[in-house]
């Protein structure tokens, strides 16, 4: 079938599977152009079909020769209903991997519950019998907890007061103003249940319950901190609390990696346009003005791009990992410098529906929005009739 993106709010319905592969090979050709990465050679990616995820797989994979272990939460198609861009990206990585004879399979469902947790184990211990590196990249609204069966709902508020500022819807480009009313200490505890360490910290338990750890194993969770002007409804707002536990578990989890002389590290990534980013409120405006601002400076960078440069610059030089003072890797080192964040703040009290147009770059946004979902892709005909039953190779 021919296949458009049909938008509903700050979400897309359909996905394109040539645009997907196409996403997926341009991140694949990155990696390679940088050349070799010292790095990891059995890789289990949580959370590795889309985002900071997929482009750790990738760059696990053609960076450094890695055999992986892919776990996601994907939709797959139906006859004439398409699926979520995480599933045709994951079946595009495992096509170019397999092409390079590489390792790659995938496990589709809950990686909140023991069954994929077993599943996972399973396929490690009959496949590549241990994992040096353990990346943990999920972004979900919602987790069913395994020992309770209570369903947990995380929320994107302010804490304490009510938080106004400006945003923008990137589809219009009209720019308002928005009120969040302050999350309720339910609010905060379920946020942290969802977004928090401790799901982290069990997959940890059971991989090494399970014996499948390499000595000097690592993992890495990812974490976001971000400008002043995001702050409320951010980092002190209730997913805040959740990366504040994040950040704390990975102290936890070095700790019971000390057998193995292992580490678990917190890596602060850029602010980029994900899924899960767009449905902020003020985020896509304080994107839009940082992208327009980094690519003036020459130094924006997409997910491939950070990914790619932790590893080569940060894990794998055979140095020290470079920490902040609280124990985290940063490659948001460029969002952060104060030239750039200097330029934000002056603009944002400038931002209006009318200036915005000239001052951020809300086509920048859009572009990586469209992306997300496998359209407006140089080099894809997006009028051609396309088989929308494309199949993630190792999921029968
Ligand atoms: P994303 O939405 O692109 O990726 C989420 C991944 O989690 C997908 O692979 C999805 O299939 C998987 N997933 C979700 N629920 C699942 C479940 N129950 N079981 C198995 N898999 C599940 O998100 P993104 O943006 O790559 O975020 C990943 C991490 O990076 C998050 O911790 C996020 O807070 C962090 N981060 C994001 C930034 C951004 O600007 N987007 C900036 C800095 C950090
Ligand atoms: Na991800």
């Amino acid at each position: 079938m021919v296949i458009e993106p049909r938008m509903r709010g700050f979400i897309c319905l359909t996905a394109h599977p040539v645009g997907c592969e196409q996403n997926v090979k341009n991140q694949i050709a990155y990696v390679k152009s940088k050349g070799a990465i010292h790095g990891p050679k059995r890789v289990l990616v949580i959370g590795a079909s889309t985002g900071f995820g997929l482009a750790s797989r990738i760059t696990s994979a053609f960076g450094s020769n890695a055999s992986t272990i892919g776990v996601f939460f994907e939709k797959p198609p139906m006859e004439g209903k398409t699926a979520s861009p995480g599933w045709y990206n994951s079946a595009a990585f495992e096509k170019e991997a397999h092409k390079a004879g590489l390792y790659a399979k995938s496990i589709n469902g809950d990686a909140f519950s023991k069954e994929v947790k077993q599943q996972t184990i399973d396929m490690i211990k009959s496949d590549l019998g241990q994992v040096d590196l353990i990346i943990y990249s999920l972004a979900s609204p919602v987790r069913l907890h395994p020992d309770t069966g209570v369903l947990h709902r995380s929320t994107l508020k302010p804490i304490g007061k009510t938080f106004t500022n400006k945003t923008v819807d990137f589809h219009t480009g009209k720019v308002s103003e928005v009120s969040i009313e302050p999350a309720t200490e339910e609010d905060i505890a379920n946020t942290v249940v969802v977004m928090g360490g401790e799901d982290w910290a069990m997959w940890i338990d059971a991989l090494k319950e399970a014996d499948v750890l390499a000595d000097g194993i690592t993992t890495i969770a990812y974490s976001y901190i971000g400008p002043e002007v995001t702050e409320a409804v951010y980092r002190k707002g209730t997913i805040g609390r959740a990366k504040d536990h994040l950040e704390a578990t990975a102290f936890e989890i070095t700790e019971k990696l000390k057998d193995y002389n292992g580490k678990g590290y917190v890596s602060v990534n850029k602010a980029l346009v994900t899924q899960a980013s767009s449905a902020i409120p003020v985020i896509p405006l304080y994107i839009s003005l940082l992208y327009k601002i980094m690519k003036a400076e020459g130094i924006h960078e997409g997910c491939i791009e950070q990914i790619q440069r932790l590893y080569a610059d940060r894990l794998y030089t055979g140095k020290p990992v470079p920490t902040d003072g609280e124990g985290r890797i940063r490659i948001d080192d460029w969002e952060m410098r104060s030239d750039v964040q200097d330029r934000i703040a002056k603009l944002w009290d400038e931002s209006t529906t009318e200036t915005l147009v000239e001052l951020g770059d809300l086509s920048g946004y859009k572009q990586d929005f469209l992306n997300l979902f496998g359209f407006g892709f140089d080099g894809v005909d997006y009028l051609a009739d396309v088989d929308e039953m494309v199949q993630v190779p190792s999921i029968k």
